[in-house]
């Protein structure tokens, strides 16, 4: 049977006693649904399987999404479609240099977010399991959007309850100064509503929903939506709310994109190979139809 050993007590646990390489006992799948309703990030240590098993583990969660990188056509996938590349490898292995355009789309993961919020119907979770890790930086934190909803006045509640933001991947490279996306890319990248608040049908509770994507507010102007959400952002990555890992290699780190957002720290990518691989599970509908919003079209 699995061991779940809480990180803190609401946020993070680690996972013994599990081989995902494995099939799961129905028993263990529940344990770890049950531990994943709770702490929302749960990392599974010495974790040796090949990229089908992770995606086999994945499946369990539901339907899996296909990596953004097979939009643009000379891009040569070098993982399976269903697992998103985020390391710093080309396909022949090697260190990407410091003007490659997929190292400078990756840079994106260093801006807090939550996994495709700029798709219509967002993710659920995500699994990123740890293959080459550098020996100093190159952590991955992770913020709790439950505790940080819970811990906002009443004013702030008040005032951002059935907000619908607009997200998209072009927002969060555009903070970084990265615009370079071909029509294709330009299409699929269009905003997507979301709403800021949301409530989690498994655990009942209430959650922001948070992302470096998110860059208007319908019906506010421009400028004062970018201030609202910078400081929601910031008060939602205020230490007391914030996991961070440091990887080992062969951990399987998975998380609940409904109610958390992460980043990726700087390490130094020149010097020391970083293969991640991640695994994303769609969540059952969009944001606004889960809150029985209707929102039109633009
Ligand atoms: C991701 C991500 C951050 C990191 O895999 O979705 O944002 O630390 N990763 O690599
Ligand atoms: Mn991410």
């Amino acid at each position: 049977m699995v061991t779940i050993q809480p990180i803190t007590p609401e946020f993070a646990a680690e996972v013994g006693d599990v081989d995902l390489a494995r099939p799961l006992s129905p028993e263990d799948l529940a344990a770890i649904r049950t531990a994943f309703t709770r702490y929302a990030v749960l990392v599974f240590p010495d974790q040796t399987f090949d990229d089908e098993q992770q995606l086999a583990f994945a499946r369990h969660f539901g339907p899996l999404e296909t990596t953004v990188f097979k939009l643009r056509k000379e891009n040569k996938l070098r993982l399976h479609e269903n697992l998103a590349d985020v390391s710093n490898l080309g396909n022949d292995g090697r260190i990407l240099e410091t003007d490659n355009r997929l190292r400078l789309y990756n840079l994106g993961n260093r801006l807090w977010h939550t996994d495709s919020s700029f798709k219509r119907l967002p993710a659920y979770c995500s699994m990123l399991h740890g293959r080459s890790i550098p020996p100093v930086g190159g952590q991955t934190e992770f913020a709790d959007l439950r505790a940080a909803y819970d811990a906002l006045d009443e004013g702030t509640k008040r005032r951002i309850a059935g907000l619908v933001a607009e997200h998209s991947l072009m927002t969060s490279r555009a903070r970084l100064g990265f615009t370079d996306f071909d029509e294709t890319e330009r299409k699929a990248f269009e905003p997507v509503p979301q709403v800021v608040v949301r409530r989690l049908p498994d655990s009942g509770r209430m959650s922001l929903y948070l992302a470096s994507h998110a860059g208007a507010i319908r019906g506010m102007p421009r400028a004062e939506a970018e201030a609202l959400l910078k400081e929601l952002i910031e008060h939602a990555t205020q230490r007391q709310f914030v996991y961070s890992h440091r990887w080992r290699v062969n951990d399987l780190v998975m998380w609940d994109d409904r109610c958390t957002m992460h980043r990726g720290m700087a390490f130094d990518d020149q010097r020391y190979k970083r293969d991640m691989r991640r695994a994303t599970v769609s969540d059952v509908a969009p944001t606004c139809e889960q809150m029985g919003l209707a929102v039109a079209a633009e």
